[in-house]
């Protein structure tokens, strides 16, 4: 049964587009999932150009104004279908049909995930209506935290509970809110920590994923242990945890509590 994602923030920058093009490019390449993978962010559509697409002439604006049938929106890059945005769209659109526009073609994948835009309003919650899991992505500081506590409220109103938290652009731990304190905050478990990572920049200019750039890189280790996660398969464990038989860490144990719901939820649908 299909699982669909979205990924979300009220903050922009925080690494949405960069986590869905990477958890998404993951799942097809490194646990053989067909995955679908459309841009929800209707103003500022930029997953097309971290997928390699440029210029896409059908876009997910075509779909949603009824110029072009869904599957006609499809691009093939690094094995994922992907329907990207239109920079230059202007109609006026009705964002909430994108759950409906979807439909017809989501029973054809094993995952569909979602980019979120930021935006307050019908783009945010075009994805929390068209997802059945939400993640949510916060760097660990307070006015993103406090932004991240806004979209968690905003999803329980709409009957969407966030189902985890990912940490990234972690830089330097000892003046950053720490996993604990997030938690505290917004009563959702931490299931990615990331890592600031200069690989970023590589895999922007060459327009590749950076799970796929580099899958050995720590943002492609954590990606992967997430993706491992939500397909139900056993997370591998660092060279250092196998040889000393260190503790599982928190965000390891709140994945593997991830991994049982979404099993479970597989047989209640
Ligand atoms: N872990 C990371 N380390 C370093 N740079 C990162 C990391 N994650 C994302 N970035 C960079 O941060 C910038 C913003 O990332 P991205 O576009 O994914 O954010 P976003 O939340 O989708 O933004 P928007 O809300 O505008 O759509 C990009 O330049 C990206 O390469
Ligand atoms: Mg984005």
């Amino acid at each position: 049964m299909v699982k669909t994602i979205g990924i979300l923030s009220i903050k922009g920058g925080v690494g949405k587009t960069s986590i869905a093009a990477s958890l998404a490019a993951d799942l097809v390449n490194h646990h053989k999932k067909k995955v679908l993978l459309i841009d929800a962010n209707y103003s500022a559509p930029n997953l097309g150009l971290h997928m390699d697409i440029v210029e896409p002439k059908r876009t997910i604006h075509h779909v949603l104004d009824n110029r072009a049938l869904v599957k006609t929106a499809i691009h093939s890059k690094f094995g994922v279908d992907v329907i990207p945005g239109s920079y230059s769209y202007r109609s006026r659109l009705n964002y909430l049909k994108l759950k409906d526009r979807i439909k017809s073609i989501k029973d054809n994948y094993d995952f569909v995930i979602i980019d979120s835009s930021p935006s307050m309003n019908e783009e945010i919650l075009s994805t929390m209506l068209a997802s059945d899991n939400l993640f949510v992505v916060t760097t660990p500081d307070y006015p993103t935290l406090s932004c991240s506590l806004q979209a968690a409220k905003l999803a329980r109103q709409r009957g969407r509970p966030i189902n985890g938290i990912i940490i990234n652009k972690i830089r330097d731990p000892f003046y950053e809110l720490s996993l604990k304190e997030i938690e505290d905050s917004t009563g959702i478990p931490v299931i990615a920590r990331i890592h600031d990572d200069k690989i970023h920049s590589r895999s922007l200019f060459t327009r590749i994923p950076a799970s796929i750039y580099n899958r050995r890189s720590r943002f492609g280790k954590e990606i992967n242990r997430l993706g491992a996660a939500i397909v139900g398969e056993k997370e591998k464990r660092s060279l250092f945890g196998k040889l000393f038989g260190s503790g599982f860490k928190k965000e390891e144990v709140n994945r593997q509590v991830l991994r049982e719901d979404f099993y479970k939820s597989m047989f209640k649908e």
